[in-house]
């Protein structure tokens, strides 16, 4: 296998449980991971938790543990979670393990021989809550006449001896690097919002902390400890072996794509190409910052009381209607609303009504009415060409060039379209109304069509790999032909007349309010 492809999302702060979007976050990733492994590309996906910096500490004073028993406590419920929603994370990387520590003070120490690096006092506002320095003219008042950060969130005067990287020096470099690689930064909005944000003049960054001591220590500067955000940056190197010259690290750096919340745009298209042009390191290929999850129009928080527990709406819902649901309701990278009633109606009307009452008509009629032989193609009509085409051109042309551009609810849309064109052959088509009539026809009718579920099941894999997982192996597709390089060619001929005989199809997409009723027709 070749054609590497690196990929990460951002890594969490484990200070709570996980919320709603890091679940979105985290599985629009894994399709992404999974649909470059069935395009035949090696892939490496990672993810994890982001555990030293203040905010951390002070979590665990308040709940009087230290950080790391706070760390691996809550850590492990973002692990388990990410388990839970199937996400095929290569590693699982937390930010206190040694080979990360390793890494931090590598990268450092370059940075440091590059002549960026000098010793100051920072004095100025610091926000615990989003662990960033803001400038004065960034903030606005609240109520009281609080100071408030660009995210709502309060800021503190902050004096102390501080290491500091150079950032002014790197404006004139950062605008050349947008300019040149006009897709380093997506969507366009937060392109242009980061280009002005350069423009209006870089200010050297304050990168370490004295008056605590969670986190990687500087180099050679005992009494200091990284800014969180140098260390936590430093994650995706350290997964790929970074510092050593080895094979992981020729093969997947520079990274493909880092996948982000619209909210850390700044950190990672500002701070870590600087630091890594700094390094002399290779940047990554694009950092894609995707957009908000409103719970009804509303983001979710503790004060408001409308958090979720995203494993609670996958055990309400179904993991792969959950997963569905988050990539198909909105377009990625704008913010979108979502609520449990409108969960339900995609499930029922898209997955149980029109995909998953396709293929249990489908297999029903295959199962009964040609003993589970499947059946061969006696003849093609110019519907059936035209069905065959009309599959094979979303699974195999639209559906990969909308999820190579990270565009879900438009491959899912066209998935959509395609699963509707099936229905409204199979009803014109009537097969059971030939089994008496002209079984040759019938048998053709029912080739056609399992040959368009299952490429339509193989192209929603990386969406919903459980149910679609389950509904190939059903149908004795083969793991050699789930891939979307093997659509086009006829790989149903062979399993025509073969030894796989089909099981009593068992439907994948129950209706979640009323239990599905038999269907009459099958
Ligand atoms: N922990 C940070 C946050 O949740 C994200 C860090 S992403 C990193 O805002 F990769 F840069 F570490």
């Amino acid at each position: 296998m070749s054609d590497p492809f690196y990929l990460t999302t951002a890594i969490h702060y484990p200070n709570g449980k996980p919320h709603i979007g890091h679940a979105y976050e985290t599985i629009a990733a894994d399709v992404l991971a999974r649909f470059h492994r069935q395009m035949g590309r090696e892939v490496r996906f990672q993810t994890g938790t982001d555990e030293h910096g203040l905010k951390m500490a002070q979590k665990a004073r308040e709940l009087g543990q230290t950080p790391r028993e706070l760390a691996d406590e809550m850590s492990g419920y973002f692990r388990s979670l990410f388990d839970k929603l199937d996400i095929s994370y290569d590693r699982f990387i937390r930010t206190t393990e040694p080979d990360h520590h390793r890494a931090s003070q590598a990268i450092w120490q370059a940075m440091e021989a590059n002549g960026d690096l000098y010793l100051d006092r920072y004095e100025g506002w610091y926000s615990v809550r989003d662990e960033a320095y803001y400038d004065e003219s960034e903030l606005t008042e609240g109520e009281g006449g609080v100071k408030l950060s660009p995210q709502g969130t309060p800021v503190e005067w902050t004096v102390e001896e501080s290491w500091f990287f150079k950032l002014s020096e790197y404006g004139d470099k950062l605008l050349a690097l947008y300019a040149e690689q006009p897709d380093f930064i997506r969507p366009e909005s937060r392109r242009n919002e980061i280009m002005r944000f350069v423009e209006g003049g870089l200010r050297d960054l304050s990168i370490s902390r004295t008056s605590f001591d969670w986190g990687v220590k500087v180099p050679g500067s005992d009494e200091h400890v990284m800014y969180v955000w140098v260390d936590a940056l430093t994650n995706y190197l350290t997964g790929v072996g970074y510092p050593d010259d080895c094979e992981d690290f020729s093969k997947f750096w520079p990274a493909d794509l880092h996948l982000i919340g619209k909210d850390i745009t700044r950190f990672h298209t500002v701070y870590w190409p600087a630091f890594l042009l700094s390094a002399g390191i290779e940047l990554p290929k694009q950092v894609f910052a995707h957009g908000f999850l409103l719970n009804r129009g509303v983001k979710e928080s503790k004060s408001l009381g409308n958090v979720t527990d995203p494993g609670e709406l996958a055990d309400a819902f179904g993991v792969d209607t959950l997963r569905y649901f988050l990539l198909r309701e909105f377009s990625f990278g704008q913010d979108g609303g979502w609520s449990r009633e409108a969960i339900v109606n995609r499930n029922n009307s898209e997955l149980a009504n029109s995909f998953g009452n396709l293929a249990q008509r489908t297999l029903s009629q295959v199962f009964k009415n040609c003993e589970g032989v499947l059946p061969p193609v006696n003849g093609l009509s110019e519907a059936d060409e035209a069905l065959l085409a009309h599959v094979t051109r979303v699974v195999g042309e639209e559906m990969p060039a909308h999820y190579t551009d990270l565009a879900f609810s438009q491959a899912l849309e066209a998935w959509m379209g395609a699963v509707f064109a099936c229905n409204a052959y199979i009803d014109a088509a009537a097969p059971w109304a030939l089994k008496k009539t002209d079984f040759a026809r019938m048998e053709t009718v029912l080739a056609v069509l399992y040959q368009c579920i299952a490429q339509l099941a193989v192209a929603v894999v990386p969406v919903m790999p459980g149910a679609m997982g389950r509904l190939l192996d059903a149908m004795g597709i083969d793991e050699s032909l789930r891939t979307f390089t093997a659509i086009g060619s006829d790989w149903y001929a062979p399993l025509a007349g073969s030894e796989f005989r089909l099981g009593k199809p068992e439907g994948q997409f129950p209706r979640l309010d009323i239990p599905q009723a038999e269907d009459a027709e099958a």
